[in-house]
């Protein structure tokens, strides 16, 4: 048996729920605290006299904090080449919708996607996941929606089967934009009648998407897909709200969906909605900052209402080139006003509920996979504090170290 002696244990501990209100700046620290693993488990997690005895094999963590390695809910790392281009643009003045509007946007990735083999994408999407590996991302959820066929979004797919050395958790996003020359009606019902049922019948997702927006998936247009996905068995997760206060928040509510992502245009009522529903919210502040907006969704308000917050990287080639969770800390806490402690819980265990997989990651518990990482830090607010550099100095996956430096 190995053990991780020497630390101080931020384990996110406690509950078998995701974590509201309060409690979510819950962390159960364990001052001078140590990891037993076994079999790639956790089996205790305790004061380092209570462990070093019964191990075989000491890895010293040399006074600093070790997290529960980081759940990124919502992300977009398969595709060809970048937006670079659009980014100078953005720099020079032009917004994300006039970029959009002249041939660039989603459309732009959707052919360099198209023209990349499968090998390809998996080459530079198994980059990607280094980059958030380096940041402390153990898990990620991973959308196509850069294909939008069936053919194409398969490719995206079975990429995603192939990465890692994160788990990867797969979600449908065909209607992510209408492709090239589709009309709306016909591209709809292919989703419906042809991409759907072929998606669940291979196992390719898990998940199924929506970009619910005026000009991309009108309310109504998202309300069948979402419907039907979650009559062939997908959990469901959407887009809502962000450019838009256009009902998206709304329509996660009544639809039941696990998640609502985005959320920077929603409302009071839009809130209590996803409130009284329990739909976890998952907040995207990288796409914000890097769009060069102001409007950040309002997390204050929705931890006051009880709703289960997560952040994630929403890690794209167009609105959120950022696959560091540490920055999307950095930026929550400095934009949205969540604390330190609210950001990790974001991070991690509700994270991991809202893709479903709260009894197996996201906290530092005996049975638990031993996902962590050992971060360069003695005291945990520094990991929002000091932003624009790599904390982490190991990750381990299943008891495995996979990266350190
Ligand atoms: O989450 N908004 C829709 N999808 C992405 C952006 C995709 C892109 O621009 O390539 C997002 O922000
Ligand atoms: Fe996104």
């Amino acid at each position: 048996m190995k053990a991780v002696v020497n630390a101080t244990l931020v384990t996110c501990a406690g509950h078998a729920r995701p974590r509201v209100g309060p409690e979510m700046r819950e962390l159960f620290i364990v001052p001078d605290g140590a990891l037993l693993i076994d079999n790639g488990r956790i089996v205790d997690v305790n004061y380092r006299a209570e462990i070093e005895s019964r191990a075989t094999e000491i890895i010293d963590a040399g006074g600093c904090c070790i997290l529960p390695g980081l759940v990124d809910a919502h992300a977009h790392p398969v595709f060809g080449d970048n937006r670079v281009d659009e980014f100078e643009m953005r720099s020079e003045g032009a917004t994300y919708e006039e970029v959009a509007a002249k041939g660039g946007g989603i459309r732009s990735t959707v052919a360099k996607t198209r023209a990349a083999t499968e090998e390809e994408l998996t080459a530079s999407a198994n980059e990607h996941l280094q980059w958030m590996l380096r940041c402390g991302t153990t898990t990620l959820e991973a959308k196509s929606g850069y294909g939008l066929s069936l053919a194409e979004e398969a490719k995206m797919l079975r990429v995603m089967k192939n990465i890692g050395p994160q788990q990867v958790v797969p979600t449908f996003l065909g209607a992510h934009a209408l492709p090239p020359g589709a009309n709306n009606d016909q591209y709809l019902k292919s989703i419906l009648d042809e991409m759907l049922p072929a998606v669940v019948e291979a196992g390719l997702a898990a998940y199924c998407d929506v970009f619910c927006e005026p000009g991309y998936f009108s309310l109504d247009d998202s309300r069948k897909i979402l419907s039907r996905a979650k009559e062939l068995g997908l959990g469901l997760r959407i887009h809502a709200d962000q450019l838009t206060n256009s009902g998206g928040a709304k329509l996660a509510a009544e639809l039941g969906a696990q998640t609502a992502d985005h959320l920077e245009q929603s409302d009071e009522d839009g809130i209590k909605a996803l409130a009284k529903a329990g739909v976890q919210p998952v907040l995207l502040p990288g796409s914000v900052y890097a769009l060069g907006k102001a409007k950040y969704p309002l997390a204050r308000k929705m931890i006051d209402e009880g709703l289960a917050v997560v952040l994630a990287t929403d890690f794209n080639p167009g609105t959120s080139p950022c696959p560091s969770l540490p920055m999307v800390m950095s930026l929550a806490c400095t934009q949205t006003k969540m604390t330190p402690a609210e950001a990790i819980i974001a991070c991690t265990i509700n994270a991991a509920h809202s893709l479903n997989r709260g009894q197996q990651i996201g906290s530092l518990e005996p049975g638990k996979r031993a996902d962590f990482v050992i971060f360069d830090t003695k005291d945990y607010r520094e990991i929002a504090y000091y932003f624009g550099l790599e904390h982490a100095r190991e990750v381990y996956i299943g008891g495995e170290r996979v990266y350190g430096r």
